[in-house]
Parts: structure tokens; C-alpha cells; sequence
């Protein structure tokens, strides 16, 4: 395992696929036997995957998730031992699999590539613009500054250029978005905008339930809505804001992880010159994926 401080000073750990000799960059406090672990899980057919690049929303695309699979029960303790994450859970540490009843939600932000397949397996992938993104990484890293050895000058600025040189975890955005775009026909795949699901909750989460499930669908349509208030209420911005129980408590308690959401945070964080060059990046190696969004924020 090689421990890697990019250009920008942000520790990470650099762990190589023992058979591809691809690299996948880890938080820093990872080592080469969990990516190993992570590697041997095989997904069962059962299994709901929840799988994004770091701040697309994951964790309320989980919260929904689990709200639809529960008809309406929400979370009972920490997100990670409700739903697994499969790069830090791994094959071999059961417990977590376990204790996960079915369906099995399981939450990676691997690249595509690492990611086991399994053709009855459901993939779910929620990709946001990444303007906001780069944001919501950069409270996300100054969060764990600690763990994350960041130098006290550490800036929005040097946070854009470690996510344009693809020096952050889980490799390069624009990469790991354009791979699973490219699967998106695939029946078992459900690509989705984080902006999306800001627009129209309501329509996005009958989609996802008709995707997990026909009797999640009717469970939805069968309640004449209530259910589908009970999850929208349940997923939305401001409950799951109060649901401090839910994470890690090591971070900095002024940076909360479920911060400020919606579309359109960067204006207030990101230069100009920094934002059209992350377009620039996008429309360079992402065409296809940047013309998603009607309204590219
Ligand atoms: P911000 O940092 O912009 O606030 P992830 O779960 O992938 O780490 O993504 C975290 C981002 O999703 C955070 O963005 C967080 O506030 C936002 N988020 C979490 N729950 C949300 C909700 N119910 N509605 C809108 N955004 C939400």
C-alpha cells in the first residue's frame, strides 16, 4: 500500500487491483486488504446498489432507498450499519452484510470498473453537477482535515485542481460518471441526477421504486399517497439534517455532513476562472454526460 500526499497536500491512500494492477484511490486510513476484501464481495441478485462519486448525494438516495424497501420505516441506527459500504465493509467483514436485512442496500463509490457485477443485481448511480461536487468535497475533506493532513491554506482552489488531476478518491469524476452513463440503458441500471431528485422528489422516487420492484410501485400507489409523503418527508433536506445520529462524529462539528444541499452552492465557493475550467474539463471528456441536465447549473 503506498500512503500518497497529492500535489495539493491531501493524504490518500493508493491501492492497486491485485490482478488489473489498476490503482484505486482510498481515504488515507485505508489499506490494501480492505480494497482486496472489498474485491471478492459478490453481489447477490437481491441486492440494491447505491453507487455514485463522493457528494452526488449518496446518502439521501440511500435514505430513500431504504425508505421505499421499508414501506416508510426509517433508519434505525448509523447509516453504515443499516447499509453496508462496500469498499470500507468488504467480503470478509460479515458483520455489517449481515446485520443488513433484505434487501441488501449496499453503498460504493467505486469506479465502475470495481464494482461486482451480477445481471439480476440492481445498480442505482446518482451523479450531480460537478461544480457542487467540488464543494461539497472540499467541506467534506476540511471536515476530516485531520485525517485528511490538510494544510491550513488548504482551498477551494487546490480541492479543483486535485478533482481536475483525477487526485481524489475514487479517481477522476468525470471518468467514473461517464462509465456508468455509459451502462444507463442496461436493465439493471437506474441513472439518476442529484438536481433531478431536487426537482421533482415526488416523480423520482416512484421511478426508483418502480425500479427496485413492482411491489414497491404498488406499495407506493396502493397508499393514495400517503406513503409517498411519509418518504418524501422522511428523505427531505431538513429531517435528514436533524438526523446528526445517523454519522461518523469524528469530523468537525461546524461542518455537519448533511450541510446545505440544492443546486448552485459553487457560485458562493468556486472562481470564475476555477468554474469554466471544470466545464471546460466536462465538455473535454464528458460531452456526452453534460448535455443530462436541461438546466446545466
Ligand atoms: P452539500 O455538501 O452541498 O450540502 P454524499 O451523501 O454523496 O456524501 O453527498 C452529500 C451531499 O448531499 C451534501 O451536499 C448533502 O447536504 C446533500 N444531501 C444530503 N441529504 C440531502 C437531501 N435530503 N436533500 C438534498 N441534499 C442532500
Amino acid at each position: 500500500m503506498d500512503r500518497v500526499t497529492n500535489k495539493r497536500g491531501l493524504k490518500l491512500s493508493s491501492l492497486v487491483h491485485p490482478i488489473t494492477g489498476r490503482v484505486c484511490l482510498y481515504p488515507p486510513s485505508f489499506e490494501q486488504s480492505d480494497f482486496n476484501s472489498a474485491l471478492q464481495y459478490k453481489a447477490e441478485s437481491t441486492d440494491v446498489f447505491v453507487c455514485s462519486f463522493p457528494k452526488s448525494g449518496t446518502t439521501w438516495l440511500q435514505n430513500i432507498v431504504w425508505l421505499i424497501t421499508r414501506f416508510g420505516e426509517p433508519i434505525p441506527g448509523k447509516v453504515r450499519n443499516s447499509m453496508p459500504m462496500l469498499e470500507f465493509d468488504g467480503a470478509e467483514q460479515t458483520e455489517q452484510f449481515d446485520n443488513a436485512k433484505f434487501p441488501r442496500i449496499v453503498k460504493t463509490h467505486f469506479p465502475v470498473e470495481f464494482v461486482p457485477q451480477n445481471t439480476a443485481t440492481r445498480y442505482l448511480y446518482i451523479a450531480r453537477n460537478p461544480k457542487d461536487v467540488v464543494v461539497s468535497y472540499y467541506f467534506h475533506t476540511k471536515g476530516f482535515e485531520e485525517s485528511y493532513g490538510l494544510p491550513s491554506d488548504f482551498t477551494v482552489h487546490d480541492l479543483v485542481q486535485s478533482f481536475l488531476e483525477g487526485h481524489i478518491e475514487f479517481n477522476d469524476y468525470f471518468k467514473h460518471v461517464s462509465d456508468w452513463f455509459n451502462k444507463r440503458d442496461e436493465e439493471n441500471v437506474l441513472f439518476l441526477l442529484y438536481e433531478n431528485l431536487i426537482k421533482d422528489a415526488r416523480n423520482s422516487i416512484l421511478k426508483i421504486a418502480r425500479f427496485i420492484g413492482q411491489k414497491y410501485e404498488k406499495a407506493l400507489l396502493e397508499s393514495n399517497g400517503q406513503l409517498l409523503d411519509k418518504i418524501l418527508e422522511k428523505s427531505s433536506f431538513k429531517v435528514m439534517k436533524n438526523q446528526d445520529k445517523w454519522f461518523v462524529t469524528k469530523r468537525r462539528g461546524d461542518i455537519p455532513f448533511i450541510r446545505k444541499g440544492g443546486i448552485g452552492d459553487w457560485k458562493n465557493h468556486v472562481s470564475s476562472d476555477d468554474a469554466v475550467l471544470i466545464d471546460q474539463v466536462l465538455l473535454e471528456k464528458g460531452r456526452e454526460i453534460f448535455h443530462l441536465w436541461d438546466d446545466y447549473p
